[in-house]
C-alpha cells in the first residue's frame, strides 16, 4: 500500500517534484526504518524527519539519501548535521553562521533550508528578516541557500483555501524577494499532503508527503475539496494493521461491574475478552467505553476504561471467542473495518495522533504484499 500510494504521488506530481517521505515521529506509528527503506525503493528521493536524532538513525541504518530535519536543531547537535550531510531547516541567524563556521573549518559548503513564515506562526523567518538574512548567507563561505520551505496552517481543515492561497502569495513574494538580494535558492518546497492533493502549484520542487503517503486522508474537508476540485485521482490505501491477540475471556454475571473505576455494568451475563494493548501501547484512553474491535471478523464493543496495558472487548455476541484470537485495533478483518478516522472521532482526536502514538517498542511485521 505504502508502495502504491507513492507511485500515486508520483503520477499525479510527475517525474520533476521530488517525493519526500514524511518518516518523522517512527513514521507516523509505522515504523521509521521499515517505511523509509520500501519508500526509497519507490523512488522517494527526499527522507523528512523532525529531529537529529531520528536523522543520524536513518543514516546508521545505511541511508544515504537526502535528509531535510525539518524540526529544531539545537547549536550543538550542528556538528553532525555537517559531519552526516544532513539537511537543516533554519530559523535563526546564530544557526547559519554556526554552520558557516563548521563549513568552513571542513571546507564544505553546508546545503541550508531556510523556513519561511508565511501564515502558520510556528517556526520561520519573517519577510522583515530576509535582508538580514541574504546578506549574512551571500557572505558566507561555508554554507549554501539550498532550499526556502514554508508550511500551511490550515489547508486541511477547511474547504474554503483563501488563507493558504495567501500563504502561497507570500512564499512568492519572500522566495522573490530572496532573489533579488542576490541570494537566490536552489529549490524552493511547500507542500504536505493535503496541500499536494489539492493545488498543483504547491509542488515545486520536493512534495513532503506524510499522512497520504500512509493512506489516510488529511481529513473529510480535504477530501471533499478534493471532490470538489475533480482532483480526485489518487487512490489512498491505509498502510497500517494495528492487532492483538485475546489474553482471556472471562464469564461476567450480569450486574458485575468491570474495569477500573467501575464504570460498565454487564446488563445481561456477558463475556469478556481481555486485550493486553492499553494507552501506553498508544490505544487511547478516550477509547474508553465507545471503540470497538474486530474478533472473528465481528465488532466488538469496547467495556469500561482503557487501562494502561490492557482493555476490555465483550464478546458476548461472538461465539467461539477465545484465547489468542486475533483482534483487529484498527484495519479490517473479513468484511468490517475500523479506520484510523473512526478511531480518531471516538477518542476526540485527527487520525494523525491516533497512528503517531501507536508505541514503537511494538513488533512491526511488514506485508510484501504486490500493490
Ligand atoms: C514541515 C512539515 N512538512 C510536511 C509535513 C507532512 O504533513 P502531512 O502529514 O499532512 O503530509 C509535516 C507534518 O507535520 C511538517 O511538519
Amino acid at each position: 500500500a505504502l508502495r502504491h500510494n507513492l507511485q500515486g504521488f508520483r503520477q499525479a506530481v510527475g517525474s520533476r517534484v521530488a517525493l519526500g517521505a514524511v518518516v518523522k515521529s517512527n513514521a507516523y506509528g509505522h515504523g521509521m526504518l521499515e517505511t523509509a527503506r520500501i519508500a526509497v525503493a519507490a523512488k522517494a528521493e527526499w527522507l523528512c524527519v523532525n529531529n537529529l536524532d531520528e536523522a543520524l538513525a536513518l543514516r546508521g541504518a545505511g541511508h544515504q539519501e537526502k535528509i531535510l530535519i525539518m524540526g529544531y536543531v539545537p547549536l550543538d547537535g550542528l556538528e553532525d548535521v555537517v559531519r552526516h550531510g544532513l539537511r537543516p531547516v533554519v530559523y535563526h541567524l546564530e544557526t547559519v553562521e554556526r554552520l558557516d563556521t563548521l563549513g568552513r573549518q571542513t571546507d564544505t559548503r553546508v546545503p541550508l533550508h531556510l523556513k519561511i513564515e508565511t501564515g502558520t506562526h510556528r517556526q520561520g523567518i519573517l519577510e522583515r528578516d530576509v535582508p538580514a538574512f541574504a546578506e549574512t548567507i551571500r557572505n558566507a563561505k561555508g554554507v549554501v541557500l539550498e532550499g526556502l520551505s514554508t508550511h500551511f496552517a490550515n489547508i486541511e481543515d477547511t474547504t474554503n483555501h483563501e488563507y493558504a492561497e495567501r500563504q502561497i502569495e507570500t512564499f512568492d513574494r519572500v522566495t522573490e524577494a530572496f532573489r533579488q538580494a542576490g541570494c537566490p535558492a536552489t529549490m524552493r518546497h511547500s507542500a504536505c499532503s493535503a496541500a499536494a492533493l489539492l493545488f498543483a502549484r504547491t509542488h515545486l520542487d520536493l512534495a513532503r508527503l506524510g499522512i497520504a503517503m500512509y493512506g489516510l486522508w488529511p481529513s473529510r474537508e480535504t477530501y471533499l475539496s478534493c471532490i470538489e476540485r475533480g482532483r480526485i485521482e489518487i487512490d489512498l490505501r491505509p498502510v497500517l494493521t494495528w492487532k492483538t491477540r485475546i489474553a482471556q475471556v472471562k464469564d461476567v454475571a450480569e450486574g458485575a461491574l468491570v474495569g477500573y473505576g467501575c464504570t460498565w455494568k454487564a446488563t445481561r451475563p456477558s463475556s469478556i475478552a481481555v486485550l493486553p494493548v492499553g494507552y501506553a501501547e498508544g490505544y487511547d484512553r478516550g477509547l474508553s467505553g465507545v471503540a470497538h474491535v474486530l474478533v472473528r471478523g465481528r465488532r466488538a464493543p469496547i467495556r469500561g476504561r482503557i487501562c494502561m496495558n490492557i482493555c476490555l472487548a465483550d464478546v458476548t455476541d461472538i461465539p467461539g471467542a477465545s484465547l489468542e484470537d486475533e483482534v483487529v485495533l484498527l484495519g479490517s478483518q473479513g468484511d468490517e473495518t475500523i479506520t484510523a478516522e473512526q478511531l480518531a472521532t471516538w477518542a476526540g482526536t485527527i487520525s494523525y495522533e491516533i497512528v503517531a502514538r501507536i508505541h514503537p517498542g511494538l513488533s512491526r511485521v511488514v506485508l510484501e504484499v504486490e500493490a
